[in-house]
């Protein structure tokens, strides 16, 4: 049977802390979920190097860890990240790593109305697991200033998928059971999303029927 393939990136230094503990929370109802593989790599274990023209169209002969980041990418159904937020943004590996795949992501012979290039994940649904110092009900106000937001428009950008997001403002998340279940669930839908396609209400799910050929 088809397994589809979900990588879950953890971005940061920090590790069995904020960002990490949601992400292994997150995995743990993706297991839960048959038909899907969950992978999870540290982003710090990878070298990357700095974005330059010279490296543009891809890793280079140095970069093995990153090239077989870059191979899972391209046969994966599913990408999550788990970030801090670090100065109204993400860690700067992680910005790099985006900047970096930016030959995988867009199409530079295709161009969009705004002569811009057009998206290549289209085969990645996306969801974003994001820790901050700051309360939730300050980031809801201040969303701009937060990583969800800006992950979002960037992969948008990018032709992937976006299935959702969620942010925690409590510095002690790791120990947080309310937080850490929710996350759980939420990596329970997001698989269920991921190996099914598109989500179906409840509705839907009891009267949907097959395509069939009408005679
Ligand atoms: C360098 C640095 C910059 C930070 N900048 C912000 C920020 O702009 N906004 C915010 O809400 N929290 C900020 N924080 C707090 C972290 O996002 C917060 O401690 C988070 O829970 C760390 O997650 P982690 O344990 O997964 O690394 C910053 C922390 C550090 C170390």
């Amino acid at each position: 049977m088809y397994v589809k393939t979900i990588i879950c990136i953890s971005c940061s230094p920090s590790r069995g802390r904020n960002s990490d503990s949601m992400l292994d929370a997150f995995i743990r109802g993706v297991r839960t979920v048959s038909l899907v593989r969950a992978d999870k790599l540290y982003l710090e274990d990878i070298a990357i190097d700095t974005y330059s023209f010279e490296n543009r169209n891809g890793p280079t002969s140095h970069e093995g860890a990153f090239n077989n980041l870059i191979e899972k990418l391209r046969y994966a159904q599913g990408l999550v990240i788990a970030t801090p937020t670090y100065n109204f943004s993400v860690p700067a590996h992680l910005k790099n790593f985006i900047d970096r795949i930016r030959f995988l992501a867009l199409d530079f012979h295709e161009k969009n109305k705004l002569a811009q290039p057009t998206g290549k994940l289209g085969h990645l649904y996306t969801y974003f697991l994001v820790s901050g110092g700051t309360p939730v009900w300050a980031q809801k106000i201040l969303f701009f200033a937060f990583p969800p937001f800006w992950l979002r428009g960037v992969f948008v950008y990018f032709g992937s998928r976006y299935v959702g997001s969620r942010y925690s403002g409590d510095l002690e998340t790791f120990n947080n059971r309310k937080i850490l279940r929710a996350c759980e669930r939420a990596g329970v839908r997001y698989a269920r999303r991921v190996a099914y396609g598109e989500t179906k209400g409840i509705l839907s799910r009891i009267f949907w029927r097959p395509p069939q050929q009408d005679i």
